[in-house]
């Protein structure tokens, strides 16, 4: 089993946006895949609400995941039912054990959506990922905020080895339109050489509109530009460039 986590302490970069396309994208490509949604926000949860078209037994092998289809199962925030209180503790060991029946029990891909900043949901993320995607949107002085990323995958992996390695970096919400952007984006094509991945994401409100209706775009709109770059994505995640 791979683990991939979806990381950045930025908020609103699309972590959560590319933690579901890739999660959905590699059960479209035959391939079994678990996402643990660990942002007490609950967002990715309810980006995936109206996956499950039902036909999939309720608990299923791996309670307490969720069916989402055929191949793609959820572990849910409990964030999108309820407010969590800030105190609340996360049974990382509860998630690590989880994490290891999966991988014994035949499923390919861990995709993980992380939080917005490196509190113990953050930091369980990244324990139990062995790689890290960090979504990049194109604006000004991103390399200040990546370089803090980079430090704290570090320090992850010290504390847990063979863990939170840095798989590199993806372009999301790219608009051509904006000179900015393609300026920025030059920006980074220097200062992160092949650690950027070749995959670019558009700018698209099929993303959005999915979201709210609770889908993918693999559903909501497959000829969608969103569409197309995150099926690039999941092809570059599994074999490369
Ligand atoms: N390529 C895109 N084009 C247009 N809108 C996008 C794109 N990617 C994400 N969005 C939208 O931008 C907003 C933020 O995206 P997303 O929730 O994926 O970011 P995030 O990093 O998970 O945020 P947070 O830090 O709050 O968890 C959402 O409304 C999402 O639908
Ligand atoms: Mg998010």
């Amino acid at each position: 089993m791979r683990s991939i986590a979806l990381a950045n302490q930025k908020g609103g970069v699309g972590k959560t946006t590319t933690a579901i396309h890739l999660a959905h994208g590699l059960t479209l490509a035959g391939q079994r895949t678990v996402l643990f949604d660990l942002d007490p926000q609950g967002n990715a949860t309810l980006a995936m609400q109206g996956m499950d078209d039902g036909g999939h037994d309720p608990t299923g092998a791996f309670a307490p995941l969720r069916p989402l289809g055929p191949d793609l199962w959820i572990l849910p925030s409990p964030g999108a039912e309820r407010v969590v209180p800030r105190t609340a503790q996360l049974d990382v060991r509860r998630l690590v054990q989880l994490a290891d029946s999966l991988a014994s029990e035949g499923v390919d891909w861990l995709v993980i959506d992380c939080p917005p900043r490196m509190d113990a949901w953050g930091w369980a993320g990244l324990q139990l990922s062995q790689e890290v995607l960090i979504p990049v949107p194109p604006e000004f002085f991103p390399m200040h905020g990546l370089s803090q990323m980079v430090a704290t995958l570090r320090e992850a992996a010290a504390e847990f080895p063979g863990r939170a390695g840095l798989m590199g970096y993806l372009v999301t919400m790219l608009d051509p339109r904006e000179s900015v952007a393609l300026e920025v984006l030059e920006d980074l094509r220097e200062n992160l050489g092949d650690r950027l991945l070749s995959t670019l994401v558009y700018r698209d409100p099929r993303l959005v509109e999915a979201a709210s209706h609770g889908e993918t775009v693999f559903r909501y709109n497959v000829f969608s530009k969103g569409a197309r770059a995150y099926g690039e994505l999941v092809r570059e995640v599994m074999y490369g460039r």
